[in-house]
């Protein structure tokens, strides 16, 4: 799927943040997610795979948006849009990061954990913003706070979110969508149980649809 020209926040309620061990395991992991209503995936840049893994799936899954995640490097940015990235994610924001990301042309989301952190990305021209690890800095009370001083910012909170805190942050008025990696989790990767995947995909899909 090509990239979006709306905002990456208002895709999915959840997008799901994988680590891909095996790169056999990366297409299966696309096609249950989408298979229970999450058109769109990070995989994170964290494992030799995970550069062929967005290969595969940006190859043989068009229904998805493949995107890569924990870019911290501005070499990486290169090596995902290669690959075939559709978006990428950092974890934080130093100024060549934020320099190469907006120069790629590609939409990301600059991690941010701090209020000044967030005014920079801001002062970069940017609105859309991870926040990360939104549970160890402050969780869904912190989030709220930013929301009077920084109008303009809208959030991704990831980090220790899990199926049942997820709704909370989804009901702050600057947050636009959550990530995680509860959806797949690594022992049902291992096991290769695909349904597993598409249920906890399907449950998290849902919390788009219930108000919250
Ligand atoms: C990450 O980049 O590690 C994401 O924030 C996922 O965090 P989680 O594993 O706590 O969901």
């Amino acid at each position: 799927m090509s990239s979006p020209s709306e905002s990456l926040l208002s895709l999915v309620p959840v997008v799901p943040v994988v680590v891909i061990d095996d790169v056999a395991h990366a297409v299966p992991v696309a096609r249950a997610l989408v298979a229970g209503g999450l058109p769109v995936v990070e995989l994170t840049l964290r494992t030799p795979v995970a550069l062929d893994a967005i290969a595969a799936i940006a190859a043989e899954v068009p229904d998805i948006l493949v995107g890569a995640g924990t870019v911290v490097s501005p070499s990486q940015v290169e090596q995902a849009v290669q690959a075939g990235a559709g978006f990428l994610v950092s974890p934080g924001s130093t100024p060549s990061l934020l320099a190469e990301m907006s120069a790629c042309g590609l939409p990301f989301l600059p991690g941010t954990a701090t209020v000044s952190e967030a005014m920079a990305v801001l002062e970069a021209g940017r609105t859309e913003m991870k926040f990360f690890p939104a549970e160890a800095s402050g969780g869904a009370a912190y989030l709220r706070s930013l929301a009077s001083p920084l109008p303009a910012a809208r959030f991704c909170p990831t980090g220790g979110i899990t199926a049942v805190t997820a709704a909370s942050y989804l009901a702050l008025p600057n947050v636009g969508c959550v990530g995680g990696s509860w959806l797949t989790p690594a022992d049902a990767l291992a096991a290769g149980d695909w349904d597993r995947v598409r249920a906890l995909a399907a449950e998290a899909a849902a919390l788009g649809t219930s108000g919250s």
